[in-house]
């Protein structure tokens, strides 16, 4: 891949001014799924894998992208009204500019290329990365005299702290249409190499948890099925989850969402609850406490336990949550017949997308071939495979 600048050189010309370079990554979560937007835990890690930017501001209010991956280019006015029918990869800096505007940031201009690797639509929040390094490309353009470095730095100059830089691209994500949870911008803010981060939705107070990468790998695979996230499942199962929550307050007015019900409690009274509602209901509160349980696991090395509760995960997903299908459930069902697979699930959203996988490393050679010789013939799809290392959040590259 030719390096990001001397594309940016290719496409807009050059050399006045100086071109610089913001990274988004991506992420997978290794457990608790759907608990972000009930106030929960989750506990994801961000990958090499990232969105980047190459930029160069200007003194108008003219955003001019060129996307690689589509091979187009684009552009939106700070200021004015959004075009009419831009193309769909427009719309994330657009609503990451917005946002930043409505906050009082004041923007500048910019011309950028922007690519990615991370793949799109398969469950490990390529448009979070997006939102992100937009994010941090506008924080940049208006003060282009800040050196590289992480996120903080950036958002600092601006009077912003990471979190709530956060809570502004999962704001840009709501008016794209998702009414996703904090999880996926937050570790793209937050990573850290070598730990998944520890993240309680609700204060979003976090830990950084080591990963015993010398025991065990994490290897990602993609089902090969692509999801739409805006398709309406992903909004109708929150609006599920509140309306139980709702319900169960009746027995609790402390409970305020979904994380404020103790599994006795909700053992109590789910005949008090529709079947649909009672199912999402109990997926979530089970794996908020899997999370728990998860991080003591892993804090005693019993990575054996950790992926038992990365296995009663996914079959939660499938069974109350609902968002597994055949191909998924697929690959799981291979890995976990692996010897020295200590647990594998769907990761993300769901509705297609990415698997994770928690194995010896002993065990990968194994796992990537039992998936390439079994995979293929049950769906007809072609799978890929990563092993991935947990990488730092996001930063000004150059
Ligand atoms: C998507 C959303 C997240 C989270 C996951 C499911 O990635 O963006 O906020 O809800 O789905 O855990």
């Amino acid at each position: 891949m030719p390096d990001l600048i001397s594309r940016y050189r290719d496409v807009f010309g050059g050399p006045e001014g100086t071109v610089r370079q913001v990274r988004g990554p991506g992420r997978v979560n290794l457990i608790g799924e759907h608990t972000d937007y009930n106030g929960g835990f989750v506990m994801p890690m961000a990958l090499e894998a990232a969105v980047r930017l190459a930029l160069a501001p200007h003194d108008g209010p003219a955003v001019t992208l060129w996307s690689e991956q589509f091979s187009e280019k684009a552009e939106f006015t700070l200021g004015q009204p959004e075009p009419a029918n831009p193309p769909h990869w427009l719309v994330y800096p657009m609503k990451v500019a917005a946002v930043l505007a409505d906050a009082g940031i004041k923007l500048r201009g910019f011309q950028a290329v922007v690519q990615g690797d991370v793949p799109v639509g398969s469950g490990l929040s390529s448009s979070a990365a997006y939102e992100v390094a937009a994010a941090l490309a506008f924080l940049l353009a208006a003060k282009p005299e800040l050196p590289a470095g992480p996120a903080d730095g950036i958002a600092k100059a601006h009077g912003l702290t990471t979190q709530r830089l956060a809570k502004m691209c999962q704001e840009a994500e709501h008016r794209v249409g998702v009414r996703c949870g904090i999880m996926d911008q937050f570790i793209s803010l937050h990573g850290r190499r070598g730990h998944a981060i520890v993240l309680d939705c609700r204060d979003l107070s976090y830990v950084a948890a080591p990963l015993p990468t010398g025991k065990a790998k994490i290897v990602v695979i993609d089902s090969g099925v692509r999801r739409k996230l805006t398709s309406g499942a992903y909004n109708e199962r929150r609006s599920q989850c509140e309306e139980g929550a709702g319900r169960l307050r009746k027995f609790d007015g402390r409970i305020e969402q979904l994380r404020d019900v103790p599994l006795d409690l909700f053992k109590a009274h789910e005949e008090a609850l529709p079947s649909v509602v009672r199912r999402r209901c109990r997926h979530v509160i089970t794996e908020d406490a899997r999370v728990m349980a998860s991080v003591e696991a892993l804090k005693a090395g019993d990575l054996a336990r950790f992926g038992e509760f990365i296995n009663a995960s996914h079959d939660s997903l499938r069974d109350d949550y609902e968002v597994s299908g055949p191909e998924l459930d697929k690959l799981v069902e291979i890995a976990r017949g692996v010897e020295g697979v200590y647990g594998s699930r769907l990761t993300g959203a769901g509705f297609g997308g990415c698997t994770v996988t928690l194995a010896r490393p002993d065990a990968v050679g194994r796992l990537e071939q039992a998936v390439l010789n079994q995979y293929g013939k049950a769906t007809g799809l072609v799978p890929r495979i990563w092993v991935s290392e947990a990488a730092d959040g996001a930063n000004v590259e150059l």
